[in-house]
């Protein structure tokens, strides 16, 4: 069975919600999500967008969604799974910063080992996707009305960016050691604050280091596993680079036992990893 119809669900998603940050009010509900987050009625609305798509294939089993608190079966008898994150980044929109959507697509349960391919939609000057699939990274830009495929998406050894997430003061000191050496050796400053377009321009702009560590008040990370974690880990080992916790092992080994679970994340090119381990005392 082909992944097609939920490539396709997906770019009919992206669309949709293109068209909703662009015209829709900002504001915030009633509600918050399962992690705490304030919902911002775009959140809510890109959520039903992306659900009321994936309910029109029958192969999708079941979805989960970074702003609903259980998983919603559509169809008993589907074969796959989708995590995503309808809007990831969405208090960056009241100041016009890129934003974006993040999908894991697994076979019959949500835990990394099962991952069939990851795909991101990046919502910035330009409507973007990036699908990891079958081994290769593919790189779509929205051009006259359809998704114009790009160069296919490999990592260098080395980088040259550093996104450090998380509040400085709350960092471990072997961290702030990490992320004060990559400046030392001449690695340049880069972070929104938006998931998706921080790791964007990673993966683009040929390596880096994007970190977002156990900290003081938040020792397993901010960064949800099924929704954020495992998909970018999926895309970044496709295009030859490494993704791993504060332990050193992979991401995509880790088990996923709630929906809402997070871990410390740490993605990029080989050079930088090694120097995440060194600095962590896990190589
Ligand atoms: O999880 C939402 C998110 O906005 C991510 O897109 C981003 O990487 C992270 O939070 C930023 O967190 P912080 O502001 O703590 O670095």
């Amino acid at each position: 069975m082909t992944l097609k119809p939920i490539f396709d669900a997906i770019e009919k998603s992206a669309h949709r919600i293109r068209d909703a940050i662009a015209n829709e009010d900002l504001c915030y509900s009633e509600q918050c999500n399962a992690t705490g987050d304030m919902q911002l009625k775009l959140d809510i609305q890109s959520d039903l967008i992306i659900a009321e798509e994936f309910s029109k294939i029958a192969a999708v089993k079941a979805i989960a969604s970074e702003e609903k608190e259980e998983e919603e079966i559509l169809h008993p008898n589907g074969r796959y799974m989708i995590a995503y994150d309808p809007l990831d980044g969405s208090s960056l929109i009241d100041v016009d910063l890129s934003v974006g959507s993040i999908f894991g697509i697994y076979d019959g349960e949500f835990q990394a080992r099962s991952m069939l391919a990851a795909v991101y939609v990046v919502y910035g000057p330009r409507l973007e996707m990036v699908t990891a699939y079958k081994g290769g990274v593919r790189h779509f830009i929205f051009r006259h009305g359809r998704f114009m495929e790009q160069n296919t998406i490999e990592l260098g050894e080395k980088g040259k960016l550093n996104a450090p997430g998380g509040t400085q003061q709350y960092w471990p000191k072997h961290h702030k050691k990490l992320v004060d050496s990559l400046f030392a050796e001449g690695y340049r400053l880069r972070y929104s604050g938006g998931m998706v377009p921080d790791l964007h321009q990673i993966l683009l702009k040929g390596g880096g280091l994007f970190s977002y560590p156990g900290t003081d008040d938040k020792p397993n990370g901010k960064l949800r596993k099924l929704f954020e974690v495992f998909p970018f880990a999926f895309v970044y080992e496709t295009a030859g680079g490494v993704a791993i916790d504060d332990k050193g092992g992979r991401l995509m080994e880790l088990p996923c036992e709630d929906p809402h679970e997070t871990t410390p994340c740490f993605f990029g090119s080989r050079y930088e990893i090694s120097k995440v381990k060194d600095a962590y005392g896990v190589s």
